[in-house]
């Protein structure tokens, strides 16, 4: 549980487990604009993708999809990455994620001049605003319930319900969503989005192709195979949009799995890091592919989620300190800033640091561990953090997110996801469906 007063009850913590977190003596840093290839943004805060399973039915931004980012509007932020948006039907992760087809194009138009719009009014600036491109692979759930589409089967994940092998998209298929993929850039840039990410993160279906080392055919075994979703995905990306539009990606660079289940692992066995595919391919997406600004992160949501997001909170023991946690994804993502200093790099898991995040996020870009701070559920819970940051303002412990994990849990109840701490629709609603559930 987090219980420290200040940063150096922080540093002292973590020196006693052996690992460290940096630290700058002033937010200054952050507040400082950026030149990402065609994007400037105002300054180096972003708020990451988080979905909140509340577009309309066709895949549109609903009611509570424009009230999200209204408020990510409102903060102040000078990049707003926007949620998972499935690129096919049947890749969507739950039947109410958005959806980005010829159909929707202008309902996604209409909020991201929303966004522009309420920023200008309260911040002075546009923020600049990415679409992030998936297809949800074995978390797909386009009817409420699971319809797995896999890289390749994985006891790991399947411990007591084996996906039948007939459930492996073809390499046919991942021709076509290779495709699908430049058609959503063609979309997300008509919808007046900035920039498009080639999602390969967090075990869904791009990622999960990255440790296919046993997958026969053209997208397994070697790292070439490996990677071509994405890399394939990129250029696709690239060839079907026009002028300045940035394609990127947020990619797992570490997944927490031992080899061969785990992309930037140790093949020697074992759940240490080995960064030397991920950096390959940074290298790759970077110099060969002009890539100006990627999103790292690590772990997965549902079968290492202390890794992925370090919380007070897991649905089982919780196996380390989560400040452990914190200082893995800094150190990830620093092995790779040091390799390609001039690419913007995006860090993530910074909230768990609550009011003291901001001034771990500043020390982490003087130090050059990454280039621009990504919050998370910070956003949730506490939408104007950025105002706060930005104004050299502490951020309120009251308001911040304290990692109790109940936003996940929405989601995996099937329901809207939101901070049911700190904002009051998602209190109630959280009473609502637990009390149903008990009753
Ligand atoms: C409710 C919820 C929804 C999320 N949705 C997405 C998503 O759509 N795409 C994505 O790449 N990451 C998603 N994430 C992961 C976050 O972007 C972020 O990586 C994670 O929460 C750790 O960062 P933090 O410590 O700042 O929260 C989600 C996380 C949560 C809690």
């Amino acid at each position: 549980m987090f219980r420290c007063k200040s940063v150096e009850e922080i540093q002292s913590t973590v020196e006693k487990e052996g690992v460290s977190l940096p630290f700058a003596q002033t937010t200054k840093v952050l507040t400082e604009s950026v030149q990402a290839g065609s994007l400037h943004l105002n300054n180096r805060i972003a708020i990451q993708p988080m979905e909140g399973c509340d577009g309309t039915p066709d895949g549109k931004p609903d009611e509570l999809t424009l009230r999200r980012y209204d408020r990510f509007a409102a903060s102040g932020a000078g990049l707003i990455w926007e949620e998972a948006t499935a690129v096919c039907e049947e890749g969507r992760a739950n039947p109410r994620q958005l959806w980005i087809c010829p159909e929707n194009v202008d309902a996604f138009k209409a909020m991201n001049e929303r966004i522009r719009e309420i920023s200008m009014k309260e911040n002075g600036f546009a923020p600049k605003i990415i679409m992030q491109a998936t297809h949800s692979g074995r978390y797909s759930k386009p009817h409420g319930k699971p319809e797995p589409i896999i890289a390749y089967q994985n006891p790991l994940f399947e411990k007591d319900s084996p996906i039948p092998a007939e459930n492996i998209i073809t390499d046919e298929a991942l021709d076509r969503l290779t495709e699908q993929l430049g058609q959503a850039a063609k979309l997300a840039q008509q919808a007046g989005f900035d920039g498009v990410d080639i999602k390969a993160c967090h075990r869904y279906l791009d990622s999960e192709l990255l440790s296919a080392y046993e997958r026969p055919g053209r997208y397994g075994g070697s790292f070439e195979n490996r990677t071509r979703l994405l890399r394939e995905g990129v250029q696709n990306a690239k060839a079907n949009i026009t002028g300045d539009f940035a394609v990127t990606s947020r990619l797992n660079i570490y997944d927490g799995f031992p080899y061969p289940y785990g992309f930037g692992v140790s093949p020697n066995g074992g759940l240490n890091p080995d960064l030397s595919e991920p950096l390959r391919l940074v290298g790759i997406l970077h110099e060969e592919l002009g890539m100006d600004l990627i999103d790292l992160t690590i772990g997965n949501p549902y079968v290492n989620p202390h890794v992925n997001r370090p919380a007070d909170w897991q649905p089982y023991d919780l196996p380390e300190e989560p400040l452990v946690g914190v200082a893995r994804m800094l150190d990830c993502i620093h092995t790779i800033q040091k390799a390609y200093p001039k690419l913007n790099i995006i860090g993530s898991g910074l909230t768990y640091l609550r009011q003291f995040a901001p001034l771990m996020a500043a020390g982490a870009i003087e130090q050059g561990y990454f280039t621009i701070a990504g919050f998370g559920r910070m956003s949730f819970a506490y939408p104007q953090f950025a105002k706060e940051i930005l104004a050299g303002r502490e951020l309120d412990s009251r308001q911040c997110c304290i990692a109790c994990g109940k936003c996940t849990q929405l989601m995996r109840m099937g329901s809207t996801a939101g901070c049911v701490v700190r904002d009051k629709l998602y209190t109630d609603l959280y009473r609502s469906l637990t009390a149903k559930k008990e009753g």
